[in-house]
């Protein structure tokens, strides 16, 4: 496992950034495609911004989600949306929104990682943030999710105020590379977790340490000295 400490959150995202677009190109070298999974919440929004002024196959780019919350399409609380940027440089084809308004959102959505990547599916990138209770995507403490392992996608009923929709932890484990990218004060102590792993949040039980990169900010890590 891979551990970057940066001065700060946009030397971190920089960072992160740089190394999703490295497993992307490679991915496009080797396979002809390159799959990624974006998680939201506020933390990626400088690391996207970064990702999206380098000069990427993007035609042969595909964006799925890792979580969204289910609300209307409008609404701002969508990690889709927060995507904008990344989205517009792909083909609409390559474009894979979580369907929050079916019913059958996680069937469907399985079905769509099956057709783009085979069964199982195998992500080239899954991008993952840390919640200050130790969550990742939406596997949040006490969730049920957590112990589903026959399916990648999953309903997380209503968590921080809204329904979601979110990849299991088979899905996330099973990625050639996990990107994490945390950073602020707040997160120390899950952070300390995460590396740690004695403590079985669900951050922890997704984190596959061989394919993972941990990008952080010092005051993420105040204990780690800048690398
Ligand atoms: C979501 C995200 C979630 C996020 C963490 C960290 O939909 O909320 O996928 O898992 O990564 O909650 O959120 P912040 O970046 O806002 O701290």
């Amino acid at each position: 496992m891979d551990i970057v400490v940066r001065p700060t959150a946009q030397a971190a995202a920089r960072a992160a950034a740089d190394k999703v677009a490295e497993q992307v190109a490679d991915a496009v070298a080797r396979r002809g495609q390159a799959t990624i999974a974006f998680s939201g919440g506020t933390t990626p929004r400088l690391m996207f911004g970064r990702l999206a002024t380098l000069r990427l196959p993007w035609q042969q780019v595909h964006i799925f989600q890792v979580d969204e919350r289910a609300v209307p399409a409008a609404d701002p609380a969508r990690n889709w949306d927060q995507l904008r940027e990344l989205t517009d440089l792909v083909p609409a084809t390559n474009q894979h929104p979580m369907p929050v308004e079916s019913a059958h959102a996680d069937t469907e959505y399985v079905h769509e990682l099956d057709v783009t990547m085979g069964t199982p599916p195998v992500f080239d990138v899954v991008h993952l943030g840390l919640g200050d209770d130790g969550h990742t995507a939406s596997l949040a403490p006490g969730e049920p999710i957590l112990d589903v392992d026959y399916t990648d996608v999953g309903w997380v009923e209503t968590y921080r105020g809204h329904r979601r929709l979110s990849l299991t932890i088979p899905a996330l484990s099973r990625a050639r590379a996990q990107v994490w990218l945390v950073y602020g004060a707040e997160k120390s102590e899950v952070v300390a977790d995460l590396i740690d792993g004695r403590t079985p949040t669900p951050a922890a039980r997704v984190l596959n340490r061989p394919v993972a990169s941990v990008y952080l900010d010092v005051a993420a890590a105040p204990s780690m000295s800048v690398t």
